[in-house]
């Protein structure tokens, strides 16, 4: 039995990715007689967390990842990647049989998953965990959604010429922003609260009804289909099933999209802001936002469509990219949660505290593939890749 189990801290890698795995407060809740918690140089640095609080915390701060190269446990946000600085992979920096906790976007990732098998890590992918309440601590997909629609709407009123609240000013009365949301889960209701904290006018559309209460406690309106249309809405929607046993979406057909968005040409023409969070698991973004509807937004509209990465909710969105069209701003985000790095990182900290606190038992790592929680995010394990299996 070794003495101590070592939980490494890299610094991210990936361009653009300014958060860490692991913040100090969370190290202190960590580091036992049974946990050693070794941090790279400079890891929390672009999250405003320096090397000293992290030795204050009690981590031992090495310089660059190999110093980390024994560890049993490596928390990452991104996935490893190639490094050319290092001349090698960062899965090679690894010792055999280690485990590995983060976003590894499984979906696509065949070539990651064979090399992590190949060396016999044990990969716990986070986007994997199932949205049960025993889980919920654990879910950093949510907490990174939470961060992205404060974000989104952030983007969006500092895009827009007019401001969001209502004001009666000496020199004039200005009308509050109309914001439309599309896809209330979590990114939405929290685009839906920030937009009403603002003080815009809020609609938010979404096809489990089952949201409309939510909605409406934050201050919006739930759009719906009127009269005969409505008939034809719920009999497209009880044919679909509307909701899967996990609580999301069912992927709508192209009949019942097409009926979405003629319900929704009137609303989005009215907006001055459209947040799109629109996403079913596994599936392209459904098209809500066609370049029709976009031409019969007023000039000086702006779009933040969260939904860019998997292939926009809006047809004329740029993965990435701020295009303008027809006088209206698409944003097309991909990277929201490091653009606010200190929250982002302290919620996903958290969420990993969480799952180390169901694997770790007498400060050891237990891989129970029979439990609910390890055997769904475990992707490989034993030299075997088990996600798709
Ligand atoms: P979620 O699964 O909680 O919510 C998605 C919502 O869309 C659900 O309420 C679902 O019912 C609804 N929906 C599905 N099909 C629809 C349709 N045809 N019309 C209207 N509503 C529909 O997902 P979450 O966590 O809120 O994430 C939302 C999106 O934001 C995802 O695409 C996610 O990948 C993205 N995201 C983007 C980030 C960025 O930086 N751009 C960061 C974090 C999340």
């Amino acid at each position: 039995m070794p003495e101590h189990t070592v939980i490494a801290v890299p610094r991210e890698s990936a361009p653009g990715e300014t958060r860490v795995a692991l913040t100090p407060d969370t190290v202190r809740r960590l580091v036992s007689d049974d946990v050693q918690l070794r941090v790279e140089g400079g890891a929390g640095l672009r999250a405003s967390f320096s090397d000293d609080a992290y030795r204050e915390a009690g981590a031992l701060v090495v310089d660059g990842p190999e110093g980390l190269e024994d560890a049993d446990v490596w928390l990452r946000v991104q996935p490893p990647r190639d490094r050319e600085d290092l001349g090698r992979h960062e899965i090679d920096l690894m010792r055999e049989g280690a485990v590995t906790l983060g976003f590894l976007r499984p979906a696509g990732g065949e070539e990651l998953l064979d090399r992590l098998a190949q060396r016999r890590i044990t990969a716990l992918a986070l986007e994997l965990l199932p949205r049960i309440t025993r889980a919920q601590r654990m879910d950093a997909l949510s907490a990174m959604s939470t961060v992205a629609g404060y974000k989104a709407v952030v983007i969006a009123a500092d895009t827009l010429g007019k401001i969001f609240p209502l004001l009666m000013t000496a020199a004039g009365t200005l009308a509050p922003a109309q914001v439309l949301v599309l896809g209330a889960g979590v990114a939405g209701l929290q685009a839906i609260a920030t937009a009403r904290r603002l003080g815009a006018v809020v609609e938010a559309f979404d096809v489990r009804p089952a949201v409309k209460e939510q909605i409406e406690s934050l201050g919006a309106t739930f759009v719906e289909a009127e009269e005969e249309a409505a008939e034809e809405e719920e009999g497209a929607r009880e044919a679909a099933g509307g909701e899967t046993a996990a609580g999301y979406a069912e992927q709508l057909s192209e009949r019942e999209q097409e009926a979405d968005r003629r319900l929704l040409a009137r609303h989005v023409a009215k907006a001055d802001v459209v947040i799109t969070t629109a996403l079913v698991p596994g599936k392209p973004a459904p098209l809500l936002i066609t370049e029709d509807m976009v031409r019969g937004m007023r000039p000086g509209s702006t779009i933040v469509d969260l939904a860019a990465e998997a292939g926009g909710n809006c047809e004329l969105t740029r993965e990435g990219e701020t295009v303008e069209r027809h006088g209206v701003v698409i944003h097309g985000p991909v990277d929201l949660p490091a653009r606010v790095p200190v929250h982002a990182s302290q919620m996903y900290s958290k969420n990993l505290q969480a799952l180390l606190g169901h694997l770790l038992v007498d400060g050891e790592i237990r891989i129970d593939l029979d439990d609910e929680i390890t055997g769904a995010i475990c992707v490989t394990h034993a030299g075997e890749v088990r996600y798709g299996r």
